[in-house]
């Protein structure tokens, strides 16, 4: 290590999306002044801008419309009457959501402070939608009982990051944009910093730091379709595995009932809470057989499975019949244009249909992850199922796993969970920098560790034809084909034989770009990497969960089995032999929240 490779922070973030900038932004606030935030983008293309359709929060500013049913119109409440929300319905209706693996003492602290993060945003500034008489509006989302979606048209998140992103520059905070983190230092549990690379240049760091945060995003960008950004390839849980902490629940991933067809790009749930129908190929409206109560707002696992067999029955549209349509057109031109002008966007631009006059084809995408880096709710990763800590470790939003989802996330819950428990970190990590955190020395020399890591995957054997692309490809098709929507095991013996044919033929593929600037070829081999190394929890996690829960649904093991299943998965890196499994039990409160069958 040479000094002009070694940085020094307090507290050092990375990710810069909803989660790490508000970490970033919070320790800011309580009064630290060295701050680090380094992101592999720009932090203004962080993933949580994609995010569309709202943010819960119990706020009582919208109810159902009187005899309108849980689809029919909203109206304001009027100040004075009667709530109908509270933290109570939201805690019960997120519990109902995770199929009873959310941890129910993390659950209650993020409903109770929701609307304290929602009136926080707005004090900064933030642009939500309003009803006339200026207090924010609020639409329904799948899952939840009442209006509690919080949102700006379907720019929510985009608006939100904005805010924060602003607001973490204005107290002094440290942007590295385009660094891309590559190892996280861990010591005698207890961790020491990171080892970054600035892409630009192509330059190692090694970053030190008394507090470290991952706000990394997610992973589904291991599977075909997808909504999420190229960016989302899971480098922050795969960092964390190789460095020896656990990945708990990685078998629970989140399919998006609407994707749109053949490409995965997001068309807001919103669309089916301001009133979308999801019809098969003879135009029924399917969800009538499988939810009849919310129909169309039933939860993702549901409406997805629900599509799923659609398509599966020969029900499907779309040239080779592997989508259905989202039926927007009784909505008309007014709302369409002022609640959902982004849907009609993306709509317009990758299919050519317009929503205001067509049907869309849609698809379930890959697009949440239940699973992640084990955290408390005050973001401290923990190491092993009696929550021992790493020291100095850090991690909230979808690469944590809090569990606040369960096995199943309420949509709107997500930057809900990424703000409220970014900001948690962020204060926690200030009370442990005053509380006289050192910076810890390293041994060794990680950043030479990883530079070999480079020469290694920029230099493959001579004249070997494999390439990193065509091993991405291979692994998304597997995951998509036999550890999707519906899963059995059979299909996922065969995926984990796939990931570990993938694995070994990836030393010999070709990174062809030499150069050191810039170099996306090396940084897609180092991404490839890392969707190798956690797709083989996932996929190893899920053939030993030998139930159905939520979003893990195994056609061989068609039920919920509370008497050996109501426990996270926690997956520990067992050298080369894949990984060892363990388990932690959920938190539940057996007198006010007891496991029920899940029915909508
Ligand atoms: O459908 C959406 O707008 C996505 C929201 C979420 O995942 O929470």
């Amino acid at each position: 290590m040479t000094d002009s490779t070694i940085i020094t922070h307090d507290v050092l973030v990375v990710g810069a999306g909803l989660a790490g900038s508000w970490a970033a932004l919070a320790a800011g606030k309580e009064g630290v002044t060295d701050i680090g935030v380094l992101s592999k983008l720009h932090p203004l293309r962080s993933h949580s801008g994609a995010a569309q359709g709202g943010i819960a929060a119990a706020l009582n500013n919208v109810r159902p419309a009187a005899g309108g049913g849980p689809r029919g119109p909203l109206e304001a409440i009027p100040p004075g009457d009667e709530p109908i929300d509270s933290w109570e319905l939201h805690m019960f209706d997120t519990i109902k959501g995770s199929d009873w693996l959310g941890d129910q003492d993390a659950i209650e602290i993020m409903v109770k402070e929701a609307p304290e993060v929602i009136y926080e945003y707005e004090h900064m500034g933030c642009v939500f939608s309003r009803l006339p008489d200026g207090r924010i509006a609020q639409r329904r989302f799948g899952g939840h009982s009442t209006p509690r979606a919080n949102y700006a048209a379907d720019y929510t998140g985009h608006v939100l990051l904005h805010t924060i992103y602003e607001q973490a520059l204005r107290h002094g905070v440290k942007y590295y944009p385009e660094w891309y983190c590559l190892d996280l230092i861990i010591e005698d549990n207890v961790c020491r910093g990171v080892v970054a690379m600035d892409i630009i240049s192509g330059k190692l760091y090694t970053m030190r730091a008394k507090a470290v945060m991952f706000g990394t995003g997610g992973y589904g960008r291991a599977w075909k379709i997808t909504s999420n950004a190229t960016a989302n390839t899971g480098d922050g849980v795969a960092i964390a595995y190789n460095a020896g902490v656990p990945l708990m629940d990685m078998e629970f991933v989140q399919f998006h009932p609407t994707g749109l067809y053949g490409k995965g790009i997001l068309m807001s749930e919103a669309c089916r809470g301001e009133g979308g129908y999801l019809r098969n190929s003879d135009g029924d409206r399917f969800m009538e057989k499988y939810a009849s109560g919310l129909m169309e707002l039933a939860p993702r696992d549901l409406v997805s499975r629900s599509e799923q067999i659609e398509i599966n029955e020969g029900r499907g549209v779309g040239p080779d019949k592997g989508g259905v349509y989202l039926d927007l057109t009784h909505l008309g031109a007014e709302k369409i244009m002022s609640r959902l002008p982004q849907v009609r966007e993306l709509a317009h631009e990758f299919l050519g249909v317009d929503i205001i006059h067509d049907q869309v084809p849609i698809q379930p995408t890959a697009h949440y992850s239940m699973g992640g880096i084990p955290a408390n709710a005050d973001g401290q990763v923990i190491a092993d199922a009696d929550g021992t800590p790493v020291v100095g470790f850090y991690a909230a939003g979808e690469c944590a796993c809090v569990s606040v989802h369960g096995a199943n996330r309420l949509g709107t819950n997500s930057l809900l969970d990424a703000s409220l428990f970014g900001r948690r970190a962020g204060k926690a990590m200030a009370a442990f920098i005053k509380g006289g955190a050192k910076l810890h020395p390293i041994s060794g020399d990680p950043a030479r560790q990883q530079e070999a890591r480079i020469q290694r995957l920029m230099s493959a054997p001579a004249g070997s034809k494999e390439s990193v692309a065509q091993i991405g490809a291979e692994l998304k098709e597997a995951m998509t084909n036999d550890c999707g929507v519906f899963r059995t095991g059979q299909q996922m013996t065969q995926a984990l034989q796939k990931v570990k044919d993938l694995q070994e033929r990836f030393p010999q593929a070709q990174v062809m770009d030499k150069s050191r600037r810039f170099n996306t070829d090396l940084l897609g081999a180092i991404e490839t990497e890392h969707l190798l190394t956690f797709a083989e929890v996932v996929v190893v996690s899920a053939l030993n969960r030998e139930e159905s829960r939520g979003a893990h649904s195994r056609t061989d093991f068609t039920k919920r089995d509370d008497a050996n299943w109501l426990k996270h998965t926690l997956a520990f890196k067992n050298g080369g032999d894949g990984p060892r499994l363990g388990y932690k039990s959920v938190n539940i409160d057996w007198e006010k929240y007891p496991p029920q069958e899940r029915k909508y």
